[in-house]
C-alpha cells in the first residue's frame, strides 16, 4: 500500500508529520492530488483551542485546490487531471493533505479562460490582468469562504437566490442598507462581491480603512473603519438610520453588546458566522470562550424580534437547493464566468512543508492577514 506523509495536529498545539495510506475513492466520490490548501481561523481554532478536535493526529485545511487523481463509481462530469477546488466538511477528509478524498457534491471544477483576476490592490483601480486560466493558488481561496458567503446570504438570511449572475433584475428591497461587519475579511470579500452580484446596491462594510478602494471595487458603496470612535453614527448615517441586515463575520461579544445593539432595527435580522467570540476582543485571541451557539446572555441585549442567526456552513447541504448544485454548478460557474475576484493571497512555499504550516497558522495567530488568504503549497 502506498503512503504519504502530511501535516497534522499530533498533541494540542503541536504540528507534525503523520504517514496516511494514498485513500482510493468510493462511490460518488474522488481522490484528489491536492496542489494548494487554505490556512485560516478555524485551522487556529483547532491548533490552540482543540475546537471541533475529536482526537489525534487531527487534519487540517477546509480548503483545496488540485488536480483529480482517481474518480469514483458514478462521477460521470469529472474526470483525471481535471482541475479542481474542493470544501474539506466531511472529516477525516479534510485539505490539508497530499491526496484527499471528496464527495463530489463539495467540488467545483476549475475551468480555462476567460478569467479576469485582481492581482493586487493597486491592480484593482488601474490594470486588470488577465491570466491564462485561474491559478490553483487562487482558486484555493474560493470554496469554504464562496460556500460560506452564499449559504449566509441567500439559505440563512433568506434573500432570493439569484436565477443568473450578474443578476439583470434588481431583487426586492435592492436598496435597502446592508451592513457587512468584517468586509476585510476573506470571507466579508465574497459577502460584498455576492451581494454585488445579486444586485443589491446599498452594500456599507466595516474595514480597515486601507481596504476602502479595494472594498468598494468588488461593490462595497460605503466603507466605515470598525476602529472609529463615531463608528456607530457613522454606520447610522450610511444606512439612512437603523438597519434590517447585518452580516457579522468576525463574531465578537464586544460587537454585538456595543455595537450591533445600536444598529438593528426592531424585527432586523443579524447573521453572524460560527464561532462566537464570547469574552474575546479579537479574531484570534485565545482568551475567550468559542460557542457555536446563540447563548441567552447574548439574546438578553435585543429585542424579542430581532433574529440572530448563527451560520454553520459545515450544514449547507442541508438546504436541498444548495446541496449538489452550490460547489459543483454554482461556483464552477462562476469561476468559468470570472464572476467574483478571488481574495488575494499569501502563498507559504518555501522550507519544508512543517516550516509552511507552521508558518501559515503563525500569520493567522498573529491577527495580521490583513484581507489575504492564508495558503499553504503542498508539493
Ligand atoms: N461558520 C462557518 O461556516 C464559517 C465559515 C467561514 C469562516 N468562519 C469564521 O468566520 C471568521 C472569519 O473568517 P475569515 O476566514 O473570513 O477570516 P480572515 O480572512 O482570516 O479575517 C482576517 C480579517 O479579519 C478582520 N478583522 C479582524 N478583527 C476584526 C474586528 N474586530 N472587526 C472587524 N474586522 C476584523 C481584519 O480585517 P481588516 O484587514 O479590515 O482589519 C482581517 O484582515 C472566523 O471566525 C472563521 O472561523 C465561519
Amino acid at each position: 500500500m502506498s503512503t504519504f506523509k502530511y501535516v497534522g495536529l499530533t498533541a494540542p498545539g503541536q504540528l507534525g508529520y503523520v504517514e496516511a495510506p494514498v485513500p482510493s475513492p468510493g462511490e460518488k466520490e474522488v481522490l484528489v492530488k491536492v496542489e494548494y490548501a487554505a490556512v485560516g481561523p478555524f485551522d487556529l481554532y483547532n491548533t490552540d483551542l482543540e475546537f471541533f478536535v475529536s482526537g489525534y493526529p487531527y487534519r487540517l485545511g477546509l480548503s483545496g485546490a488540485g488536480t483529480i487523481e482517481k474518480v469514483g463509481l458514478n462521477v460521470d462530469d469529472l474526470k483525471v487531471g481535471d482541475r479542481v477546488a474542493f470544501v474539506a466538511f466531511a472529516y477525516p477528509n479534510k485539505a490539508l493533505l497530499d491526496y484527499a478524498i471528496q464527495p463530489r457534491s463539495l467540488v467545483s471544477k476549475v475551468s480555462t479562460p476567460p478569467f479576469v483576476a485582481f492581482e493586487s490592490e493597486s491592480a484593482v483601480t488601474d490594470t486588470l490582468q488577465i491570466p491564462d486560466s485561474l491559478p490553483l493558488e487562487k482558486a484555493v481561496t474560493f470554496p469554504d469562504n464562496f460556500a460560506t458567503a452564499f449559504y449566509t446570504l441567500f439559505s440563512q438570511i433568506g434573500l432570493p437566490i439569484p436565477t443568473e449572475y450578474p443578476s439583470k433584475t434588481s431583487p426586492p428591497r435592492s436598496a435597502a442598507p446592508i451592513l457587512v461587519y468584517g468586509g476585510g475579511a476573506t470571507s466579508g470579500q465574497y459577502m460584498i462581491q455576492l451581494l454585488a452580484l445579486a444586485g443589491y446596491k446599498n452594500i456599507i462594510t466595516a474595514a480597515s480603512k486601507h481596504h476602502e478602494d479595494y472594498l468598494r471595487s468588488l461593490g462595497a458603496t460605503h466603507v466605515v473603519d470598525y476602529r472609529s470612535p463615531s463608528f456607530v453614527e457613522e454606520i447610522l448615517a450610511a444606512a439612512g438610520g437603523k438597519l434590517e441586515i447585518i452580516i457579522d463575520v468576525i463574531a465578537l461579544s464586544d460587537t454585538f453588546r456595543d455595537i450591533h445593539t445600536k444598529l438593528i432595527t426592531p424585527g432586523g435580522s443579524i447573521a453572524f458566522l460560527s464561532p462566537f467570540k464570547l469574552g474575546s476582543g479579537s479574531l484570534t485571541a485565545t482568551d475567550g470562550k468559542l460557542v457555536s451557539e446563540v447563548l441567552e446572555e447574548v439574546k438578553g441585549w435585543f429585542a424579542e424580534d430581532v433574529s440572530l442567526i448563527v451560520v454553520k456552513t459545515f450544514f449547507f447541504q442541508e438546504d436541498e437547493r444548495l446541496a449538489n448544485t452550490l460547489l459543483p454548478v454554482i461556483l464552477s460557474k462562476i469561476l468559468e464566468d470570472g464572476l467574483i475576484a478571488p481574495n488575494r493571497t499569501r502563498v507559504f512555499e518555501e522550507g519544508d512543508l512543517l516550516a509552511r504550516v507552521q508558518g501559515a497558522i503563525e500569520l493567522v495567530r498573529s491577527n495580521k492577514a490583513n484581507g489575504e488568504k492564508i495558503v499553504v503549497k503542498l508539493t
